[in-house]
């Protein structure tokens, strides 16, 4: 696809990415030393939605392309229907851009393999070493593409990305299950990930519109996961609606390996996730914009995890809605959180821990964090 990108939106392939932001003053309350320090440092992203993950200019790329080829085609320019200076969404809003909308524009096989690799270089120019990306596996009729298609269209582009000289990124696929899905579709997607297990799909995912759906109704099918030796991931506590006791308690006896937002919890369950040593991935930006926690960045619960000894694992969760790429969220936490480089160290290194990747992988990063000449320059 040769469409040209406006030059001017937001999108997390750069170089510097304070540009993301759109005003003064969030400029100003991040200074240039974390940000370039930040994007310097190697990183690792483990909580990223591939849809959410494609930026509004590739999202304009593909509509161009689409409605060239077929003037009649209806769908509104991404650039009005997601304003590039909107990152402020609530769960109301949020959710609907990718039913609504970008399941629309990405609904075919070479607008996911576009999407695809832009997001796949977009992780890869912000220094990212090794990225964990999840879907869930899309069937489009119309277009003769089952999910198992899809997954493997997804696991073609991965392929062959980590393939390409000089790229130090690895990236893995993890497979989600959407809330709003029915037994039989999340065990689809666990013996999808079965399936598709030695092609580089490392684990499975519960995601969605945490207000939509029963999540017992997956016990069955996450307990197969678990039993088959797939890795485990859950969207946790994300909202008030889905942090029940009964809820948490039911998503944790399915034994993740890792949860990702855990907001709203209490003591006692922070206590058991810190006994279990389950790790955490954690979304500033995405918990900020999407007004999912009270407050700001000061006031977000990385506080609290980074210092209880599970690895936590900053990550974007859709950069593509919220324009802040991996380094920025290190940048961020840097600067409000009052990180030292031992600090970054640990953090780096306790998201090395719980990466889904093999033993060889967290070898492989390990090594690059002791290579990297960057630590004294915060
Ligand atoms: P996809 O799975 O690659 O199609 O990415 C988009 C999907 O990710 C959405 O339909 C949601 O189900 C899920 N998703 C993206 N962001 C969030 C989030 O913050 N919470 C829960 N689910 C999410
Ligand atoms: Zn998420």
């Amino acid at each position: 696809m040769a469409a040209q990108r406006p030059s001017h939106i937001c999108t997390p392939v750069q170089s510097t990415p304070a540009l993301c932001y759109t005003t003064a003053a969030r400029v100003m309350s991040h200074p240039p030393s974390s940000s370039a320090f930040a994007l310097r440092l190697p990183k690792v992203e483990l909580h990223a939605h591939l849809s959410g993950s494609i930026n509004r200019a590739i999202l304009h790329d593909i509509w161009l392309q689409k409605k060239t080829a077929l003037p009649s085609f209806d769908l509104q320019d991404p650039l009005l229907a997601i304003p590039p200076d909107k990152v402020d969404y609530d769960l109301e809003t949020f959710f609907p851009l990718f039913s609504s909308y970008i399941y629309k524009l990405c609904s075919d096989l070479e607008s996911i393999k576009y999407s695809t690799f832009a997001v796949l270089e977009s992780f890869r120019e912000d220094n990212v070493v090794h990225l964990e990306l999840r879907t869930t596996p899309r069937a489009i009729p119309h277009e003769a593409i089952s999910k198992s298609l899809y997954v493997e269209t997804v696991l073609a582009c991965i392929d062959e990305h980590n393939a390409r000289p000089g790229n130090r990124m690895r990236t893995g696929l993890i497979l989600s299950v959407d809330r709003r899905n029915t037994l039989v579709e999340a065990e689809e997607v666990i013996s999808l990930a079965l399936k598709f297990r030695s092609k580089g799909v490392l684990g499975v995912d519960l995601c969605g519109d945490p207000a939509k759906g029963d999540v017992r109704i997956f016990s069955g099918a996450f307990a197969r996961a678990k039993a088959s030796g797939l890795k485990i991931t859950l969207h946790f506590a994300e909202a008030p609606v889905s942090s029940s006791n009964e809820e948490l308690r039911t998503l944790l006896s399915w034994q993740p390996d890792r949860l990702g937002h855990v907001i709203h919890v209490n003591e006692q369950l922070k206590r058991e996730i810190v006994g279990q040593r389950i790790g955490v991935e954690l979304c500033l930006s995405c918990n900020v914009h999407a007004k999912m926690i009270t407050g700001s960045f000061g006031d977000h619960h990385f506080g609290w995890w980074s210092k209880s000894g599970v690895g936590v694992a900053l990550s974007t969760d859709d950069v593509g809605v919220f324009c802040s790429p991996l380094s920025q969220e290190y940048s961020l936490a840097i600067e409000h959180f009052s990180l030292s480089v031992d600090d970054v160290q640990s953090l780096c290194s306790g998201a090395v821990d719980i990466i889904f990747g093999d033993e060889e992988e967290k070898e492989r990063l390990r090594k690059i964090y002791e290579e990297w000449d960057g630590w004294t320059e915060i």
